[in-house]
């Protein structure tokens, strides 16, 4: 589904992926973790395809496409979602309507039509109830006053209605408690089918827990410096990255 090749960007022209390679298949789950500034989340943007990173050499496949040359916007519509680390305020902007927006866009570059009120209707409310979202909710301005926790449900809503084919969940667990934890990753386990994939990033095994991936990929200083099970992200919250660090120099 995903595929890439020696992958390096920058930004600004700082050199920050330095030599990515990772294969995601359909109905894999793979959590990237890493040091503070390592590149996860550069590499989410990258693939999301966003305009300040610089793709300075390498390839991106989805679904066997090269996709550099795709906007942002193509690359979503085409089924690849990215959770923002830092969510965006839209005043004025509703929940419901800015999720109902990006379905119909969706659609529309797909030549499909919009979909009708009814079904809209049906959708948002299977999928509120399934990540326990209050109707009130829905009709609050998008991420206007949202606490840490109700950005974080609310991109998880996003994802729900989109299901998206490839979903990119940027430390989706920072700031949830430990309810609102699961509930998300309850969300993410539905979601998950034999024909989507998911990478999450986070700093934390805890999540991990509930969502179990199939591979961990460990990042530092821009590249993939080791990959496992889920039995290595139990190690790293045991020993820390410093063995990491000191295997990938050595
Ligand atoms: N838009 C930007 N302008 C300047 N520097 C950037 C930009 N985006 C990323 N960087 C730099 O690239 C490096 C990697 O950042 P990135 O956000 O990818 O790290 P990260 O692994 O996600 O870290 P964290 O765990 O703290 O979220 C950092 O040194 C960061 O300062
Ligand atoms: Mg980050």
């Amino acid at each position: 589904m995903l595929k890439i090749e020696n992958l390096h960007a920058s930004v600004e022209d700082k050199n920050i992926l330095k030599g990515i390679n990772l294969e995601v298949k359909p109905g894999e789950v793979h959590a990237i973790m890493g040091p503070n500034g390592s590149g996860k989340s550069t590499l989410s943007s990258v693939i999301a395809g966003k305009e300040e990173y610089e793709v300075t050499d390498g390839k991106i496949y989805f679904e066997g496409e090269d996709i550099e040359e795709l906007a942002a916007e193509e690359r979503a519509h085409k089924g690849i979602f990215l959770s923002f680390q830092y969510p965006v305020e839209i005043p004025g902007v509703s929940v419901t309507n800015f999720i109902k927006t990006a379905i119909n866009e969706s659609r529309k570059a797909k030549g499909l039509e919009d979909m009708p009120a009814k079904d809209m209707l049906k959708l948002i409310r299977e999928k509120s109830e399934m990540l326990e979202i209050d109707r009130k909710f829905l009709s609050r301005s998008l991420n206007e006053g949202f606490s840490g926790g109700e950005k974080k449900r609310n991109e998880i809503f996003q994802m729900a209605m989109l299901e998206p084919k490839l979903a990119i969940l940027d430390e989706t667990d920072s700031g949830l408690d430990i309810d609102a934890l699961r509930i998300v990753a309850n969300g993410v386990n539905k979601l998950k089918s034999k024909d989507n994939a998911v990478v999450v990033i986070t700093h934390y095994q805890r999540l991990l827990d509930y969502i179990v991936p199939d591979f961990v990929h460990v990042l530092h200083n821009g590249r993939i410096v080791k990959s496992g099970g889920k039995e290595l992200a139990h190690e790293l919250e045991e020993k820390g990255y410093d063995w990491i660090k000191e295997e990938a120099n050595a």
